[in-house]
């Protein structure tokens, strides 16, 4: 299984309404179905990264209600260690609003709740788990100076850190510098370079993408993946041989009935591929599979393939 990933972050509850279209500001549109699911970015990383055969513990905080309880039975459902997950006092549950519509695109709100209390005591309290691992992977949905414990205490052990620049916020560079691995949509990469740089879309030349590769590098970030949805994804490696600085992943295809948590699926496989000695390239194609076939079910945990069914496909393709 490789050695050990530490997700530091987000657990929510997703309240999910599934509708023919999103609707525009100051419109009601009918939802066709609602559910209540296990999510949260770090939550679903944790959960896509045990269902792939990692060894995984997460840190993170629930409050002392059913969604907290909920979400527990769901992490450890998929073998990740919740010894670390603390039940907040003080506040609820995370909770996620979800509108998706029938081409499975979505959007979503969320509420802290009990992610908004981790913080880097709790890091601390990590330590044990935090000085063994190999991959530490984090987002942005819990306070920026707990990722950057989370960052300092994984690149002191020796640890690759993985960083979901999701949901988009500006970082300190402190935090760039301990990134090995930056995973962003196209989006995200777009505003974390600013306004002076182009991120191209899909069907781009490697120039172009090679130039955007330079732009990370300057920022002090080596590698990177960046999705693109039902485009696949771009690999962009600093630190490989010149003529594989751009490696692009073709898609899979599926027909998507649920987009939500198919970034999380990518980050969580790419974990478990760097944890069991892959190369980046490597662990993008594995995890563009593991996202594709997260699209095909409802929700995010409940979706995540195993590790037979990802490589499966890939020996398909
Ligand atoms: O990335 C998907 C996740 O974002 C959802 O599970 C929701 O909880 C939000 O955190
Ligand atoms: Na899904």
């Amino acid at each position: 299984a490789g050695g050990r990933i530490v997700v530091v972050g987000s657990l929510n509850a997703d309240l999910t309404i599934y509708c023919e279209r999103l609707p525009q500001p100051g419109e009601t549109v009918h939802g066709n179905g609602f559910a209540v699911n296990p999510g949260g970015k770090s939550a679903n990383q944790a959960v896509a990264a045990g269902r792939l055969g990692g060894h995984v513990s997460l840190v993170g905080a629930v409050g002392d209600d059913p969604n907290g309880h909920m979400l527990l039975a769901s992490v450890a459902g998929a073998g990740v260690d919740v010894g670390r997950v603390r039940t907040s006092t003080s506040q609820p549950t995370g909770v996620a609003v979800i509108a998706v519509d029938a081409g499975g695109e979505n959007n979503i709100i969320i509420s802290a709740g009990a992610n908004g209390t981790l913080s880097p005591a709790d890091v601390a309290e990590a330590a044990d788990v935090l000085d063994g691992a190999a991959v530490v992977t984090l987002c942005l949905e819990v306070a920026m100076p707990t990722v950057l414990a989370a960052a300092k205490a994984g690149h002191d052990a020796g640890a690759k850190v993985l960083l979901n620049l999701s949901p988009y916020a500006h970082i300190p560079s402190e935090l760039a510098g301990l990134t090995d691995v930056l995973l962003v949509n196209a989006h995200e990469a777009a505003l974390f370079l600013g306004p002076g740089a182009s991120v191209p879309g899909a069907g781009a030349h490697a120039a172009q993408w090679d130039a955007v590769r330079e732009r990370f590098a300057e920022r002090g970030i080596r590698q990177v993946l960046v999705t693109l949805g039902a485009h696949g994804s771009v690999v962009l490696d600093s630190d490989a041989p010149a003529n594989r600085t751009v490696v692009f992943v073709e898609p899979t295809s599926v027909s998507a009935v649920d987009t939500t948590g198919a970034g999380d699926a990518f980050t969580g496989a790419v974990a478990v591929r760097l944890a069991a000695g892959d190369g980046l390239a490597d662990a993008a194609a594995f995890a563009s599979v593991a996202a594709a076939l997260a699209t095909t079910r409802k929700g995010t945990q409940a979706a995540y393939p195993e590790a037979a069914d990802v490589e499966r496909r890939l020996r398909a393709s």
